[in-house]
């Protein structure tokens, strides 16, 4: 048992993480030691526990396989040259994720129990985290609804869990995106500023459809008149256009990325202009036609950047400057960086120390 609330803690016998190396292990597939659950029932959290990472019995009723009652969040965790542990912007995470159990009738989970889970899982798997430059443990916290019942209705059981996979190298290749006109992701009154299961499920069609005819992504854009763009994929779409930094702005269709935020506050503060507003696909074509679109990127945890370099529209491709001409993001990209590895003075608190 440890901490405010309390948590039972049973260690697996041998780590297995001398059976990889986890500066070159692929993205998503390798699980760390353990992992962290928390049980909800009769109207409270209950048990908290830290177990070896493996299977849990779960019914093929529960309502979170049927109704998409689940949500889950993304963050990362780096280790500095000194072998120091730091989690970035974690309480942000926290908040969203709370956010998302709102919209989704579930039950926020309290501060005490998810950094209280995170830090003792943190300290128990921090063999796990890469120490290479680019190297991280990513995070996955998330909530299903446990009840075994058919029937359309909130559960009444939930468990949050978190586990930890490393993420050795990550490089995002630049990307050719496909402006999508014709499905969308998120609708005014619905749940696209939320990190809903369904959101990513519906999103995997138009995807796929987007990479037969030859692009990595799309760019969504609003449901009712496909005129204004809202994310890249899984990440928040930035421009850089003349001297601006333009970025959707923030509605109930967009997810509020801790990255965007992040990427917002540098640019601000390196005294760039700054605007979060509507952005119709034509202002971004008009710039690219008369040479003022510099940069494009999409920003998220995952890839931190993601080079936009080419963008499909109504049959026709734009090709975007080269990504050795972008000074902003690479900026972004290197100064995130070392702030994370603990390189430069952490000026805004972004880093956690577990
Ligand atoms: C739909 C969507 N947009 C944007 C983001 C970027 O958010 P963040 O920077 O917090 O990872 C994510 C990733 O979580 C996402 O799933």
């Amino acid at each position: 048992m440890t901490g405010t609330f309390d948590i039972t803690i049973n260690k697996i016998a041998k780590s297995r993480v001398a059976e990889y190396d986890v500066n070159n292990v692929p993205f998503g597939k390798c699980f760390s030691d353990h992992m962290f659950i928390a049980e909800y029932a009769d109207g409270k959290w209950q048990k908290a526990h830290i177990t070896p990472y493996g299977d849990t019995p779960l019914s093929y009723a529960m309502s979170a396989l049927h109704y998409g009652q689940a949500i889950f969040e993304g963050m990362k965790a780096y280790k500095n040259d000194k072998g120091e542990v730091s989690l970035f912007r974690p309480i942000e995470n926290f908040s969203r994720l709370n956010k998302s159990a709102i919209r989704m009738a579930m039950p926020e989970v309290p501060e005490e129990i998810f950094m209280g889970g995170l830090l003792e899982l943190l300290r128990l798997d921090s063999a796990w985290v890469p120490s290479s430059d680019s190297g991280s443990l990513y995070i996955r916290p998330f909530i299903i609804a446990t009840d075994e019942a058919i029937g359309v209705k909130a559960s009444e059981t939930y468990k949050f869990i978190i586990i930890t996979c490393p993420a050795g190298k990550y490089y995002s290749e630049p990307i050719k995106v496909l402006v999508e006109t014709n499905y969308f992701r998120a609708v005014h009154g619905g749940v696209g500023f939320v990190k809903a299961a369904g959101n990513y499920g519906r999103s995997l069609y138009p995807t796929k459809l987007a990479q037969q005819k030859g692009y990595q992504q799309v760019i969504w854009t609003d449901s009712e008149t496909h005129q204004y763009v809202e994310e890249s994929g899984t990440m928040n779409l930035m421009f850089v256009i003349g001297d601006t930094v333009l970025t959707p702005a923030l509605s109930d269709t967009i997810l509020s990325g801790i990255t965007r935020d992040s990427v917002l506050t540098l640019a601000k503060d390196w005294g760039m202009k700054v605007e979060e507003r509507k952005i119709s696909i034509r202002e971004v074509l008009t710039a690219h036609g008369n040479g003022t679109l510099k940069e494009a990127f999409g920003c998220g945890t995952a890839a931190t950047i993601a080079q936009i370099i080419g963008i499909g529209f109504e049959g026709k491709d734009y090709d975007l400057p080269p990504v050795e001409e972008r000074k902003f993001s690479t900026k972004v990209d290197e100064v995130l960086r070392s702030i994370r590895k603990g390189k430069v003075e952490d000026k805004f608190n972004w880093m956690m120390k577990i």
